[in-house]
């Protein structure tokens, strides 16, 4: 029989720890707003200088973030694409997939209407996008 693949987008919501604090309601409606996309290998995912409409979330697999001066690593579990958003600047950073990688997209839209629903959320990726920008300094 033909192997069938199936990615249940609420199973790979359950791999991203920062989605945990949500209730299994709060986990479902979230799964709907999020877009499945598979990369390979070497794929370029962000570029540094455009316009960016989405963040993502790494629900399996590893990118890297290619830094002025340096290089950093982010896994499974991790989020990135989030600056554009929060900010309206273009993308700071080129991302591409290190593995096969399974990632989560999240529109602008639909982010600004979940960090409203959930503020505390809100300010955990702001905490966070400081800390990588802005030396944890708020932006
Ligand atoms: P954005 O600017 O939208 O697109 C590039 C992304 O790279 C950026 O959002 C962050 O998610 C990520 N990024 C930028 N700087 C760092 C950093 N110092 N550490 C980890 N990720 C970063």
């Amino acid at each position: 029989p033909p192997l069938k693949l199936k990615l249940n987008t609420a199973d790979l919501v359950a791999r991203v720890p920062f989605f945990d604090e949500l209730d299994k309601g709060r986990q479902k409606r979230i799964a709907r707003l999020l877009k499945t996309r598979l990369f390979a290998p070497g794929d370029r995912i962000i570029t540094r200088g455009e316009i960016g409409d989405e963040m993502f979330f790494i629900a399996d697999g590893a990118v890297r973030v290619m830094l002025d001066d340096r290089e950093v690593t982010l896994g499974t579990g991790d989020f990135f694409g989030e600056i554009a958003l929060i900010t309206d600047q273009p993308r700071n950073a080129d991302v591409e997939a290190l593995g096969f990688s399974t990632l989560l997209a999240l529109k602008r839209r639909d982010f600004a209407r979940f960090v409203k629903r959930h503020p505390d959320l809100r300010d955990k990726i702001r905490k966070i996008a400081a800390e990588r920008v802005n030396g944890g300094v708020a932006i």
